[in-house]
């Protein structure tokens, strides 16, 4: 007899104003199964996933639960059925510690219910943690700690929920390698208990690491499923683009002996002795013109806070930078833009973008004096403007007055990378820049990024995937507890230099 599905998602529609997000979504997800939901940038999976847990009602199609049709109105009937998500765009409540948020509205009480029992949810919380191997402190606020960590306590809470449909969108989108496999440790021991698992990343060599099953959609429809065992990466990438994709290298990959000598940007003895962000201690590094220096390091060994500081989102305790020589003191982000300099963070939630404005305006905000050279606004040169980027980046969008919300996580970034094109500047600063990014739109980011430099400008860029930063660093610095432990040059570098560097 055939083994009943937990969850049988059938011909699901979406539209959107009119225009269809999902035609046709489907999924069938068996017990004890990791089932990847791969698709390229603006596909429908998030769609789709809302539409499960009751975010969105669907236009059309069924969801059957053991086999019983189902059709949640909110998320917590989808919790209440044994369904539980983490979402691709985090939303912890700030102001609010660690173990408000897990056990946020299913608080553990105390005289007859009249009160949070707050000592048995801290215990509960940490319990929790330590159960995962996770090494977060249960009475810090959420707003201090580093979005990794922000990432790591939504998994905790949608795993405490003890459902038997556990969905994750890009969950490992902001941690490193070391959280992965400590994440997947965790997924692993819920699959054996019986957990149905949908899981969504951009990074393939994952699905191929932990999958059992997987489903593609392109274009907002079905297009297969099947087994992890019996396809390969090429042929995974080929029906998620619906074409053939090259893996590029960087074009003019330059040796270290045909890059410019000339530096660009000298920072020296540059330190945050801080105790709540992760610091760095004397720095001392430089970039050349034409070269993309990459920074690798493990969770908290201070590269996002460096980078930051830079950008002047944070004010450093001593050190210096020089652009071409010349000293220059950043204490905001606008001295940074002054400077030449731009940055891609990592959070574009949190400084990237505006969610609740358009596209139209989110490109164009840091650059507005271009488009209002006499105080008046130049929509056609502003439409026109954003147009290029569009096609450029080749973001996916049914008109540039959408809000940059509604658009799908990958696009949302090639917006960010958009914005502070426009800005103009010398110096780019990106701190995971392909975060959420597809295949096809990773390799135009690493092309727009070779091409940036060959003009004698010059990119610093932390990543946390090996193959990323292999890909296209001309020189790798490698953080460990916020200092540079090691240096390696282009061709030196390799998966295992890098781990047993940085841990
Ligand atoms: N609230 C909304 N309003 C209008 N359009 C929307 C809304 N939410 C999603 N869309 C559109 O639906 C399409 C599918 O988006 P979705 O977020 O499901 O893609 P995705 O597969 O998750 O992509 P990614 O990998 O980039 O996260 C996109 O074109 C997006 O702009
Ligand atoms: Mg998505």
């Amino acid at each position: 007899m055939e083994e009943t599905l937990l969850l049988q998602a059938k011909h699901i529609k979406k539209q959107f104003a009119g225009v269809y997000a999902l035609t046709e979504g489907s999924l069938n997800l068996k017990k004890g199964s990791i089932h990847a939901l791969c698709g390229g940038n603006g596909a429908g999976k998030s769609t789709f996933l809302n539409i499960l847990m009751g975010v969105f009602n669907h236009d059309g199609g069924d969801i059957l639960l053991d086999g019983k049709q189902v059709n949640f109105d909110n998320p917590a009937q989808a919790l209440a059925a044994g369904i539980a998500i983490i979402t691709q765009e985090l939303s912890p409540i700030p102001y609010m510690s660690v173990a408000e948020n897990i056990f946020l509205g299913r608080e553990p009480m105390c005289i007859q219910g009249l009160f949070i029992d707050y000592a048995q949810m801290l215990q509960q919380s940490r319990d929790l943690l330590s159960k995962l191997n996770f090494d977060v402190d249960s009475t810090m606020l959420m707003v201090d700690l580093s979005l990794a960590q922000v990432q790591l306590i939504e998994i905790a809470k949608a795993i405490s929920h003890h459902g038997r449909i556990l969905i994750m969108d890009e969950p490992t989108s902001a941690i490193g390698e070391a959280e992965t496999a400590i994440l997947f440790a965790a997924i692993t021991q819920l699959k054996a208990q019986g957990v149905g698992i949908i899981y969504v990343t951009h990074r393939l060599s994952e699905i191929f690491q932990i999958a059992d099953e997987y489903t593609v959609f392109r274009d907002g429809c079905f297009i297969e499923q099947g087994l992890i065992k019996d396809i390969n990466r090429e042929y995974l990438v080929q029906k998620i683009v619906g074409h053939k994709v090259m893996r590029s290298l960087r074009d003019n990959a330059s040796n270290a002996d045909d890059l410019s000598q000339e530096i660009l940007l000298n920072v020296s003895d540059y330190s945050r002795i801080g105790t709540r962000t992760p610091s760095f201690n004397n720095i001392d590094l430089n970039l050349k013109k034409g070269e993309i220096l990459g920074i690798y390091g493990l969770m908290g060994a201070g590269r996002s806070a460096f980078l930051n500081t830079l950008y002047g989102l944070a004010k450093p305790d001593r050190g210096l930078v020089q652009i071409n020589g010349k000293e220059v003191h950043i204490q905001s982000p606008k001295d940074a833009i002054n400077a030449g300099i731009a940055f891609i963070p990592k959070d574009r939630k949190g400084s990237g973008i505006v969610g609740c404005r358009s596209i139209r305006e989110n490109i164009t905000l840091t650059a507005l004096p271009k488009f209002s050279p006499f105080g008046w606004l130049n929509r056609q040169y502003e439409a026109l403007t954003v147009n290029k980027m569009k096609e450029m980046f080749n973001i996916r969008m049914s008109s540039m007055d959408l809000w940059v919300e509604q658009l799908s996580g990958g696009n949302q970034q090639k917006v960010v990378f958009s914005k502070v094109l426009l800005t103009d500047p010398k110096i780019l600063l990106c701190d995971e820049p392909t975060r959420g990014v597809d295949e096809g739109a990773k390799q135009e980011i690493y092309k727009f990024l070779s091409s940036f430099v060959a003009t004698g400008k010059g990119v610093i860029v932390i990543s946390s995937e090996l193959d990323e930063i292999l890909q296209i660093s001309d020189r790798i610095l490698v953080f460990k507890k916020g200092k540079i432990v090691e240096e390696l040059q282009r061709g030196e570098a390799t998966h295992e230099s890098l781990t047993s560097c940085a841990s």
